[in-house]
């Protein structure tokens, strides 16, 4: 008797911890990796967001579920980040000097680091429309070289294209155009 309540306990043991493995054995598909994670917090730590548009970035452990993050669901690779900020599209009025300052403050500013570089299988990235106020096109873009999609149109971005860029093979769709309206930008190094 005390053999076969032994033998049905350890059953239900395994039991239990079977399906815990197995549970958080498919889980671990879904989140993210961390090697990801800490270069997309080191993106963030160089990015300024006055309207804490990256507060998930902080309060949520998944980066797959992150505002702008998406994950391969295989692997769990971050494969796209879109991050692009509002223009005036959308107002049926003409906007209000407050209207113009809540868009300019939900534009995204300060620097790229270069920390995106872990993110090996990066295929989408999209920071137009933000306010990198005149920085230098950051040259290591052209290393991502898994990109498909980059737009970094209107979003501050001055100085000669880096040619670099030219380093993309995989890129389908490319948008560097209006930076602000004032400024010039060569295009003479994009080959
Ligand atoms: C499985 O995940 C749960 C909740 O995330 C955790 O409490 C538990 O300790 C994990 N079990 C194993 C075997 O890792
Ligand atoms: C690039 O971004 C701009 C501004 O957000 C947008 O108008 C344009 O359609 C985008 N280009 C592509 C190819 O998606
Ligand atoms: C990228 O391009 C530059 C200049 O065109 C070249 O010198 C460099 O070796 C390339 N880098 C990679 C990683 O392909």
């Amino acid at each position: 008797m005390r053999v076969l309540t032994l033998l049905s306990s350890l059953c239900l043991l395994t039991t239990i911890l079977l399906s815990n493995f197995l549970c958080n054995g498919s889980n671990q598909h879904f989140s993210c990796i961390e090697t990801e994670k800490n270069a997309l917090l080191k993106f963030k730590q160089d990015l300024e967001d006055h309207l804490n548009r990256l507060s998930s970035w902080e309060d949520e452990e998944d980066c797959c579920k992150w505002n702008g993050v998406v994950c391969d669901n295989l692997a769990g690779h971050v494969h796209e980040i879109h991050l692009r900020g509002f223009d005036s599209i959308g107002y049926h009025q003409i906007p209000t000097a407050a209207d113009l300052e809540e868009i300019l403050r939900f534009k995204l500013g300060g620097k790229i680091n270069p920390s995106l570089l872990n993110l090996k299988h990066l295929k989408y990235l999209d920071l137009s429309n933000n306010n990198f106020k005149g920085i230098q096109f950051p040259s290591f873009i052209g290393s991502l070289s898994s990109l498909t999609y980059l737009n970094l149109s209107r979003s501050g971005f001055e100085g000669t294209f880096p040619p670099q860029l030219g380093n993309l093979s995989m890129i389908r769709y490319l948008s560097l155009g209006g930076f602000s309206e004032d400024k010039k930008v060569s295009v003479e190094n994009l080959k």
